[in-house]
């Protein structure tokens, strides 16, 4: 049995609590994309767990947590988080990692962080955790996979070119930055595929053996629809597929083995980084919505963009993702607000918008009614409903 979770908007929807709910039934947990740009807040009897790379089944013993194929996975970054794990008593010898899974190496994070700083304002807001650049390398296939780490000839050879004649000369020639040496970097590797030796496997087998005993499998999908690099708001997006397509090809598990795909959805809209977001509120409902919600990235501490529910964007996860079952998430934080909005759909183009936005200018009265047919439904109405 194979349920999928997804991120129904733009990330944040509240699915730690959705996984570590369904990861108390579940024989196996599986993280598919994504790296430690993901933030998963799960709240336990023990206290508050933040995970990020680490699936947040770990918290229930009896669960295999498998970092798959399609995650990148920081090495220092999940190190700290086991080290952190251990340090309040909980031994990951339910976590196994795929040697499959690429790493985001010491350059990748500098290089999102210089790449956004050369955008400026068209800049897309990452976390700087390197992720874009981990995924780029892997798909020009000049990647490490953390199978790479248990080969130190190879590590040896590859890291020489790799730093040598890619990363170097752009570091030196382009940013003006200092070089990287790759022979200290090769003795920090080493270091970590000592670490993490015990955690590297090949993952397939152990998850087509977990699929033929009819395990209980949950695919915990990291971000979220919109920021899919495929069918989200790109550029603006992140650069894997977190929606249920990716969730299979990043695990290795066969699409006719999926039972359900979960949607999580949060009962307002937030979204962190720079991209559209036609439901924003940029009132004090959104700042009421931000303080009661503390909605601040988990992993960055950004102040998160709010706005309504947008049943539109919902709808169209749905359909992307064959969403079966929804959970709605965070409904608590609108408790307070006397007036709850629902945006249900908008059909103006950014072109048009804009056409319109002119006209009102121009006649010196904001255009908030505006016909688009002779039906009932094609009309468009913005701003506040004029009777309040
Ligand atoms: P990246 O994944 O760091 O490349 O960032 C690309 C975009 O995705 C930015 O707008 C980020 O704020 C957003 N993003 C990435 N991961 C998450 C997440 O886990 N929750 C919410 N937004 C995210
Ligand atoms: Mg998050």
């Amino acid at each position: 049995m194979v349920i999928i979770l997804v991120g129904g908007q733009w990330g944040d929807e509240g699915k730690g609590k959705v996984i570590d709910y369904l990861a108390a039934r579940a024989d196996m947990v599986i993280r598919s994309q994504g790296g430690n740009n993901a933030g998963h807040t799960v709240i336990t009897e023990h206290g508050e767990f933040k995970f990020q790379l680490i699936p947040s089944g770990i918290l229930h013993p009896d669960c295999l947590c498998v970092i798959g194929n399609g995650v990148v996975v920081d090495p220092i970054v999940l190190l700290k988080e086991i080290s952190q794990l251990k340090e309040r008593g909980i031994e990951p010898n339910n976590l196994i990692v795929s040697e499959r899974a690429h790493m985001v190496m010491r350059y990748h994070p500098l290089f999102d962080q210089l790449e956004e700083e050369a955008r400026g304002d068209d800049r897309l807001g990452t976390t700087w955790r390197g992720i874009g650049p981990a995924y780029a390398d892997k798909v020009r296939r000049i990647g490490f996979r953390m199978g790479d780490l248990q080969k130190a000839a190879f590590m040896r050879k590859k890291l020489a070119f790799v730093v040598e004649q890619v990363k170097n000369p752009i570091l030196e020639k382009l940013y003006e930055k200092p070089a990287y040496d790759w022979e200290s970097m090769l003795e920090e590797y080493t270091r970590y595929a000592r670490e993490l030796d015990p955690y590297i496997k090949d993952t397939f087998p152990i998850i087509q053996e977990a699929l033929d005993n009819g395990k209980k499998i949950l695919l915990e999908g990291a971000q979220a629809t919109m920021l899919d690099l495929d069918f989200g708001t790109y550029p603006y997006v992140t650069s894997s597929n977190p929606t249920a397509g990716g969730a299979l090809t990043g695990s290795g598990i066969p699409p006719t083995r999926v039972d359900l795909t979960v949607g999580v959805f949060k009962a307002y809209t937030s979204r962190v980084g720079y991209g559209p977001f036609p439901s924003e509120l940029l009132d004090e409902v959104a700042d009421q919505i931000r303080e009661r919600g503390h909605e601040f990235g988990t992993v960055t501490g950004r102040p998160r963009r709010i706005g309504w529910f947008d049943a539109a964007v919902a709808r169209y996860s749905t359909r992307v993702n064959g969403v079966g079952v929804a959970a709605l998430m965070r409904l608590d934080i609108l408790d307070d607000q006397p007036l709850l909005r629902i945006c249900t759909g908008y059909d103006l183009p950014q072109r048009c918008r804009e056409y319109v936005d002119r006209v009102g200018e121009l006649i010196g009265a904001p255009v908030q009614l505006i016909g688009t047919g002779p039906r009932r439904d094609q009309f468009v109405t913005r701003g506040p409903d004029l009777f309040e």
